[in-house]
């Protein structure tokens, strides 16, 4: 049975992607770490794995079903987690609606057999990967502010050394 490497994610317009990748070429070395695309950047909600196709379908099922508002999201918190070696942006205070969001879909897929890590939600943009010397941060400060309308399931695909995202369905955050 065919599989696709599945996310529920926060994507992140196009001109906030690209002024995230212009402060990390100022604010971090070279060295520090493997950029992620500026295209790549994004914040994952719930990752689901391997999954087939039924438990796809069931999934964006249940997606389209949420009503949930519009929320505010601000990126004004970063850091840095060497084991897995990832350099992030998050939010010093994350949204109510993101967490309800994201426990939500986390739940959702946890009931249908996609394994849910034990670690609580964490929300981030990771910024570099295979990051696992030691790094300065950039000092508090910086702050970018978006407005989450939708969510988005994405695919993960990695051939020839690169990562892909490719975006398989979106919804509207709406109370309606
Ligand atoms: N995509 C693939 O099929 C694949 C295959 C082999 C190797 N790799 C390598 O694996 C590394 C990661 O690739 P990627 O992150 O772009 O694609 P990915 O592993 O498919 O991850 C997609 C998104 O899901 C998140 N995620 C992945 N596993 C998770 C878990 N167990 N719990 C919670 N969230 C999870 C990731 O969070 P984070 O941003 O926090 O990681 C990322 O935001 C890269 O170095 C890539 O070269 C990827």
């Amino acid at each position: 049975m065919t599989t696709q490497r599945l996310f529920f994610a926060l994507e992140l317009p196009a001109p906030l992607q690209q002024q995230l990748v212009q402060w990390r070429a100022d604010n971090f070395a070279a060295e520090a770490g493997t950029p992620v695309a500026a295209a790549n950047l994004h914040l994952t909600l719930a990752f689901l794995g391997e999954v087939n196709r039924e438990t796809q379908e069931s999934l964006q099922q249940l997606a389209a079903r949420i009503t949930q508002p519009a929320f505010t999201l601000d990126l004004d918190d970063a850091g840095h987690w060497p084991r897995p070696g990832v350099v992030w942006l998050g939010c010093r205070r994350a949204p109510r609606g993101l967490l309800q969001l994201a426990s939500l879909l986390r739940a959702q897929a946890a009931r249908h057999g996609c394994a849910q890590s034990a670690q609580p939600f964490h929300p981030h943009v990771t910024l570099l990967r295979h990051a696992t010397q030691r790094i300065v941060l950039p000092p508090r400060g910086f702050h970018w502010q978006m407005e989450a309308t939708r969510f988005a399931l994405c695919s993960s695909l990695f051939s020839r050394g690169r990562t892909r995202y490719k975006t398989v369905a979106r919804w509207p955050l709406t109370s309606a």
